[in-house]
């Protein structure tokens, strides 16, 4: 399995340590982007520079992991290339992957329990990019996303 950065704020701390070892035991090479203690701290300053690395294509993939996952998937997405998809149960996960190509997978760990948050990273991860109407529907966002940048 290829390389998975994953990131938290304090919020998501626990949940982002057990989907760590979860990504072990998938066979996943985990990279470890914290935060590693529980003194609160800002999500941007945690959720950036793992959005950094997959907008340049150092790694193909993350998961970020804030209170809510609000906070950190609003971040996320405002980095070139970055589809990230927030998600609270099974299918919407495999859903942002096969529908959304999501790059970023995004839970809340206030939200979601451990045993939801391991299905819902299987599910997006099994999953595949369907493409087709869906590569059509992405590649207007990437039109929009040029203009943007241009303004
Ligand atoms: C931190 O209290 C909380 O606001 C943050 O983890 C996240 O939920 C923001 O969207």
């Amino acid at each position: 399995m290829e390389r998975i950065a994953i990131a938290s704020d304090h919020a998501g701390r626990e949940l982002k340590e057990d989907l760590k070892e979860f990504l072990k035991v998938l066979g996943a090479e985990v990279m470890d982007m914290g935060v590693n203690n529980d003194t609160a701290v800002d999500y941007p300053d945690y959720g950036s520079p793992l959005a950094e690395k997959v907008s340049n294509g150092e790694v193909p993939k993350g998961i970020l992991v804030c209170g809510t996952g609000i906070g950190m998937s609003i971040l996320a997405n405002k980095f070139k290339g970055v589809r990230a998809a927030l998600v609270n149960d099974v299918y919407t996960a495999r859903m942002a992957k096969e529908h959304n190509d999501a790059n970023i997978l995004v839970i809340g760990g206030r939200i979601a329990g451990k045993g939801l948050a391991r299905e819902m990273t299987r599910a997006w991860l099994e999953a595949k990019f369907e493409g087709g109407r869906h590569q059509r529907r992405l590649d207007k966002i990437t039109e929009i996303e040029k203009r943007n940048n241009k303004k």
